[in-house]
């Protein structure tokens, strides 16, 4: 039988926690560690399921990667050393790369690995092997590159590269992902690669290469870098994942009447859209920053995030918020559900590719509790109420979503029992652990 959840209904929120480390940020530190010359630290690196199958990837194409604390159980420092091999040092792999479920692997490495002078295949799980991987694929063929995808999905086969040349790019989806792999392949091409998106996306990857030494150019909704640059090993400080604080800063809302902290969180602007649409429905939320504007390690903004609880009320997203709160609509919609009056979002077609069709999934999973909504094509709908029912819901294999109804149970008569939990240890190990300290009545069966 699969792993599931129980949560029991009700409670309170309060005290402090830390959530583990950035899964967007661990990924592109693990991968540009591996192709810089000399060494990388990464601190506060998320040992998740994602990362550790970059972690895998990067080791079967020759990179030495060392964790001394791997043995420790949760609450390690997440300490990792990557021994850079340089901008030609990667091997080819002699089997299948897996990706596990995770997508920022499997199109960060076709931006990577496109260029190599070797053929590599990369594959996933059932989810994985579900999702579009053209986007990625049709610009790096403008650039030269030979690669296979199956009706548009993985089996990604990347045939040996005869040499790439830059691309002047206009993204058709705001994609961090896309970004991401065009930007890692226009560093291996010849000339200047440009990519203009149609609204901001996650910039970690223009960051960070930037502590690597690499120069990003930006002008407006455009970025560019010059081929054959060199990355050089740094140390890369992995902040907490606002996506993973995002469940506790919606159950703070819900239920922290003396108030919550989170504590080293990271906000870069790009992925805190959902402090935006909490205010805007009337959330209580204050971010105490690190460091002033400008002096975050790695350009990558800290914050200690305080939470109180109150009265929220249904909003219309602005669209422009959507690829700001891209992977928190899940939990986002508890909040709507929690809220008194109507919630809309619109514009955010994206989520029906993610893990699982998280529009589908959140419809299917809140009609179960008695939450009146409305799926559309491209957002949903949802009536917001005081309390509902309990009631079992199916995460779909989803880690968000598993989360996302265990944050429910605040706002529960009954209990829910949330069903196909494993992939919560994707992106955050210890989840159950941190979320009874909170005051959240949950157990994995
Ligand atoms: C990510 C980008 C986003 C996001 C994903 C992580 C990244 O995907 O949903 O969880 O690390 O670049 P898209 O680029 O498909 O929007």
């Amino acid at each position: 039988m699969k792993a599931r959840y129980v949560a029991g209904p009700g409670g309170q929120i309060e005290g402090e926690l830390t959530v583990p480390g950035d899964k967007s940020i661990s990924h592109r530190a693990l991968m540009f560690g591996g192709i810089a010359e000399g060494d990388t630290e990464i601190t506060g690196f998320l040992a998740g399921e994602d990362c550790l199958a970059t972690l895998r990837a990067l080791q079967s194409l020759g990179v030495r990667i060392e964790r001394p604390e791997e043995q420790l159980a949760h609450g390690s420092s997440g300490y990792v050393l990557v021994h850079g091999v340089g901008p030609d040092g990667l091997r080819p792999s002699q089997a299948p790369l897996d990706m596990g479920n995770a997508g920022t692997a499997i199109r960060l490495f076709m931006g990577l690995l496109a260029p190599q002078r070797f053929d590599s295949t990369l594959i996933g799980d059932e989810s994985l092997m579900r999702r579009p991987m053209e986007r990625v694929a049709g610009p790096l063929r403008l650039m030269g590159a030979n690669i296979d995808t199956l009706d548009g999905k993985p089996p990604v086969e990347i045939h040996a590269s005869k040499g790439m040349r830059a691309i002047d790019y206009p993204l058709p989806v705001a994609s961090a992902q896309v970004k991401s792999a065009i930007l890692l392949a226009g560093l291996q091409s010849f000339g200047r690669t440009h990519v203009t998106e149609p609204a901001p996306s996650r910039d970690h990857t223009e960051r960070m290469l930037a502590s690597f030494g690499v120069e990003v150019l930006r002008n407006g909704a455009t970025v560019a870098i010059e081929g054959g640059q060199t990355l050089r090993g740094t140390h890369v400080r992995v902040p907490g994942d606002f996506s993973s604080a995002a469940f506790f800063i919606v159950a703070g809302c819900l239920a922290a009447e003396n108030g919550l902290l989170l504590r080293n969180v990271g906000v870069n602007p790009t992925r805190t859209g959902l402090i935006e649409m909490l205010r805007q429905m009337g959330a209580d939320i204050r971010v105490h920053p690190h460091a002033a504007a400008g002096s975050d390690p790695n350009g990558e903004p800290i914050a200690d995030i305080e939470v109180r609880k109150s009265k929220l009320h249904g909003i219309k997203v602005p669209e422009g918020l959507v690829p700001l709160s891209i992977d928190e609509f899940p939990v986002f919609f508890i909040a709507a559900a929690c809220a008194e009056g109507e919630t809309l979002v619109r514009g955010a077609l994206e989520l029906r590719v993610k893990e699982s069709d998280r529009l589908a999934a959140m419809a299917q999973g809140l009609t179960a509790l008695g939450v009146e909504n409305q799926l559309l094509a491209d957002g949903l709908w949802i009536r917001g109420t005081d309390r509902f029912g309990g009631g079992t819901v199916d995460s779909l294999g989803d880690h968000r979503i598993a989360m996302s109804f265990a944050i429910a149970s605040l706002k529960a008569r009954a209990p829910i029992e949330i069903l196909d939990v494993a992939n919560v240890a994707t992106s955050f190990p210890g989840f159950v652990t941190i979320a009874r300290a909170a005051g959240i009545q949950i157990e994995a069966r």
